[in-house]
């Protein structure tokens, strides 16, 4: 099992390697995405996600695991976008930005721009041309809401902690009280 799991990796990263040699890739870290999670974490769990799923299915694993690293490749933060123009653009324009961009700088099969340019769908009107696309829109859901529950569990570990904390604190200055 571990022998196949370093095995897979290996592949993965040789996937994803000529990508993250590109500055403008990680400087997506920079970009708050969903909560706590900046837009190159955001894009990795897709990935890596989506690199497993068609390696399984036998599908097209590198196109997923480049697609699926570029599919939110938009380089600003969409919460300053909100902010200033008040507009739920984004939703449908930043699919389009992240391929102009990711053409820019890489050269992209006809199955990874498609996954990139329509993975809102359906959100976005036209049509996914492939399979691994239609894949793309689900796991592209999948981690958004796992990384909002994470969120949400991070918090209320926290709240959980300092409750505890000013509960035992409080226990400790009654006793006290009573030696
Ligand atoms: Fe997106
Ligand atoms: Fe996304």
């Amino acid at each position: 099992m571990e022998k196949w799991l370093a095995a897979w990796k290996k592949e993965y990263l040789n996937c994803i390697q000529p990508l993250l040699r590109r500055k403008e890739i990680r400087s997506m870290k920079q970009y708050r995405h969903h909560l706590d999670t900046d837009g190159f974490c955001h894009c990795m769990h897709v990935s890596c996600m989506m690199y497993m799923v068609c390696k399984l299915f036998r599908w097209d694993y590198k196109a997923a695991a480049r697609a699926g690293l570029l599919h939110d490749f938009f380089l600003y933060d969409w919460h300053d976008y909100f902010k200033q123009t008040h507009s739920p653009f984004h939703l449908f324009t930043h699919a389009g930005v992240a391929l102009n961009n990711a053409n820019r700088y890489f050269v992209l099969t006809n199955r990874e721009q498609d996954m990139i340019k329509n993975h809102m769908w359906p959100v976005t009107v036209f049509l996914p041309k492939y399979k691994e696309t239609y894949l793309l829109t689900i796991i592209d859901k999948i981690c958004s809401i796992l990384e909002i529950f994470q969120w949400l569990f991070s918090k209320i570990r926290s709240n959980l902690y300092n409750v505890g904390k000013t509960l035992v604190g409080f226990i400790g200055i009654v006793q006290k009280t009573f030696d």
